[in-house]
């Protein structure tokens, strides 16, 4: 029997497609609420989301021109339509703010649980 074992496939394809529907990302799955509040959150939001999760860039910290890097990246690669220069302004302007270089250690960076 040739095709003894296409069942087991099948049954294997239909076990990983739900995985696959699962990780399709939504806007919906997000709102800008969620993140650091500032000026240009709403307009970086709806930027970036149109193709991935903002938890992917609120996850970065970078300095503005690292940032800058970062956009490019995604107009060069990812075929993101370039911005105009006062949304481009805007939206740099958010993210330096908002998710600056995190500081190696003391407030705000990784505090050792055990040292107090
Ligand atoms: C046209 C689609 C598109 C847009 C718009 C877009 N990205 Fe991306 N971005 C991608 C893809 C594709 C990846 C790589 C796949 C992944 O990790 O999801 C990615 C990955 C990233 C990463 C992960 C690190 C890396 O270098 O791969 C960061 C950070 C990022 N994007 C930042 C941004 C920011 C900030 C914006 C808004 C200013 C943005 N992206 C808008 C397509 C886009």
């Amino acid at each position: 029997m040739r095709l003894r074992g296409a069942p087991a496939l099948l049954a294997g394809l239909l076990w990983i497609a739900p995985a696959f529907a699962q990780t399709a990302f939504t806007p919906r799955d997000e709102s800008p609420e969620e993140f650091v509040a500032g000026p240009g959150r709403d307009e970086t939001f709806y930027t970036c989301t149109a193709c991935h999760g903002f938890k992917l860039v609120a996850a970065q910290g970078l300095t503005r021109a690292q940032w800058e890097d970062s956009i490019n990246l995604m107009i060069r690669r990812h075929n993101m339509p370039p911005l105009e220069d006062k949304d481009r302004a805007v939206v740099l302007g958010y993210l330096e703010t908002a998710y600056p270089p995190r500081a190696p250690a003391g407030r705000g960076g990784w505090q050792n649980p055990f040292a107090k």
